[in-house]
């Protein structure tokens, strides 16, 4: 009896009129085509195509993805599930998955590029592209020696001084050769040029 009522509630939800409503709410702002999320989630086939996966994800609470301690909340932009709508969800996909009637399906939602949740009150940038030439330097010598650190010092200067001398723009050149020794001291002596192995 109670098996018989739980199977009726279960064939009772359907894409369109329940999964669609929710997943559009809660997932498909990241999840949609040029959106940040790998794959879309905007169609049933689209939802389908990843229902257990889309299983696994709700119920260990892995999407939606929410790093903020929630007990500070509630944020702006903020869209977790509810139990009862992460059991919905399991529920539709152990019955198959069914479509439901295509009309109830909601229109498409149209998604801005850019800020999702508008333009923030403040942008802070930088007055000019900036390296963080002392953590070159400390790894070119090597962690945990001053003596490593004096070498790297003057290696990054010498550099410098090298690129200066290269017509056109000097400092884009120091970094690129920065980076390059930097890429190259990393895989020959991961412990820098004078750092003791670990
Ligand atoms: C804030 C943006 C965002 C929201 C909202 C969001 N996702 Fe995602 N989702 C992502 C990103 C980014 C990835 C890729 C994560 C990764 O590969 O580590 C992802 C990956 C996934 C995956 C693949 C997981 C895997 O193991 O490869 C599934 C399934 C998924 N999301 C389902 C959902 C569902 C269902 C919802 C709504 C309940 C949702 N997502 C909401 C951004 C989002």
């Amino acid at each position: 009896m109670i098996v018989a009522a739980l199977a009726i509630a279960a064939a009772t939800i359907t894409y369109s009129k329940d999964i669609a409503p929710l997943v559009t709410d809660r997932c498909a702002m990241c999840h949609h085509a040029g959106g940040s999320a790998p794959f879309a989630l905007e169609t049933y086939d689209d939802v389908k195509r990843h229902a257990s996966q889309i299983v696994k994800v709700t119920a260990s609470r892995f999407m939606p993805p929410w790093k903020a301690d929630p007990i500070d909340g509630p944020f702006v932009g903020q869209h977790p599930l509810t139990d009862i709508e992460i059991s919905t969800i399991r529920q539709w996909v152990d019955a198959g998955a069914p479509a439901g009637d295509a009309r109830n399906v909601p229109p498409p939602r149209q998604w801005p590029d850019g800020w999702q949740l508008g333009k923030p009150d403040l942008v802070v940038t930088l007055p000019e592209p900036y390296t963080l030439q002392a953590f070159v330097v400390v790894i070119l010598g090597g962690l945990g020696r001053v003596s490593a650190t004096v070498v790297g010092g003057l290696l990054f200067g010498m550099i410098e001084v090298f690129a200066q001398s290269i017509p056109g723009s000097g400092s884009v050149y120091a970094n690129a050769i920065a980076l390059g020794l930097l890429v190259l001291v990393l895989v020959t002596r991961p412990q820098g040029l004078l750092g003791r192995r670990p």
